[in-house]
Order: C-alpha cells, then structure tokens, then sequence
C-alpha cells in the first residue's frame, strides 16, 4: 500500500499560476499515462470501498477528471458508474446545482433517472480543493433522494478545507497537500 501511495504521489506535476495567478496546479495525467500508478489508484479505491461501503451499488464520478477514474472503479466492483456533468452536456430530463470552485463558479447536472431514491453511492473526483464541486455533487444526490456513502478523490488540497465543506459525507483521499 504505502509502495502505490508513493508512486501515485511521485506522478503528480505541480504548475505554478495555471489557470490563474496564485494557483499551484495539481496535474495528474502523468497518472493516467503510467499503467502501474492508474491500477495502483484503482486498487486503493477499491480497498477502501470493500472495506467502508461495502454495499455500494453506484459510482458517481464528476465531470470531467472523475470520469477517468470512476469507470475503472465500478468495473472492479461490479456497479454501475454515473455521471455529473457541468450543465448543458446530458440530455432528457435533468436537476442541477450551482456551485463555486477554486477558480469560478459552474453548475453540475444529472439526468433524473440515473439514481433512484434509496440508492447507496459512492462518489469519486481526482482532486478536492475548495469542497464546492463535491458539495454539488451531494446536493444532486439528496435531490435525488440517494443515499451518499462517501466521497474518494486521489488528491486533497488540505488548505483550502474542503471535507469541511462537504461534510457531513466523508471524503478519501489518497495524496494530501
Ligand atoms: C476541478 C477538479 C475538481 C474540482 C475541485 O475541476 O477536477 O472537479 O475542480 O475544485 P473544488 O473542490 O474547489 O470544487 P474543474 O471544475 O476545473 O473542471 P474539469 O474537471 O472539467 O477540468
Ligand atoms: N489541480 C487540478 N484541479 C484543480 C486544482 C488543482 O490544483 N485546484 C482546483 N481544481
């Protein structure tokens, strides 16, 4: 476990002022380029949900870095994987919510039937800075009437307190800064 934290957190690429000024940009696409490190955060996923939420029954990724992630994930656990998209991207009758991030503002949106009430969800992103996509995300599912178990990230930006603002749904996360 601690090997795979190691190389996960060894992949990530810091980028001073990008997109704006005053912001260090975490990159983790030299994640996805490397097969070990991506299977290495799978595996952790997975651990973590066999072992917290065992019954879990939907992976809710969030647009667009928890799609890259979230889909390996449900494979391995035999669940289906949802998506939250920034609005204006899905069709059929959708719900939405507005939200700040660390950067600007957006609004996340699902279609209505793609969780149904009383359905047990793990929700999953590649990164938490200010808390307010997941917190987004939350609110989505409580429109929906689901039941959040938890929420997974590969990196959490400590600073800027995030699982604060996401509580009272906990959040993973594999890398802190
Ligand atoms: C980034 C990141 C998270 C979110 C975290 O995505 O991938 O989804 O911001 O910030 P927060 O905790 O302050 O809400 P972004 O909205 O930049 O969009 P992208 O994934 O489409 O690039
Ligand atoms: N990296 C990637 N996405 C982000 C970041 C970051 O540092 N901060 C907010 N969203």
């Amino acid at each position: 476990r601690e090997d795979k934290l190691e190389l996960i957190a060894q992949k990530i690429k810091h980028f001073p002022d990008f997109p704006s000024k005053g912001i260090l940009f975490r990159d983790i696409c030299p994640i996805l380029k490397d097969p070990e490190a991506l299977t290495a955060v799978t595996d952790l996923f997975e651990e973590r949900v066999r072992e917290a939420y065992p019954r879990v029954q939907l992976i809710v990724g969030l647009d667009a870095r928890g799609f890259l992630f979230g889909p390996l994930l449900a494979q391995r656990l035999g669940v289906g994987f949802v998506l939250v998209r920034k609005k204006g991207k899905l069709p059929g009758p959708t719900t939405s919510v507005a939200y700040t991030l660390e950067y600007g503002k957006a609004e996340a949106e699902i279609q209505e039937d793609a969780v149904e009430a009383g359905q047990k969800v793990v929700l999953i992103d590649d990164l938490l800075a200010t808390g307010g996509t997941l917190y987004a995300a939350c609110e989505l599912m409580k429109k929906q009437k689901a039941e959040v178990l938890g929420c997974m990230v590969v990196i959490e930006l400590k600073d800027l307190n995030g699982a604060g603002r996401v509580q009272p749904e906990s959040v993973f996360s594999l890398v802190q800064y």
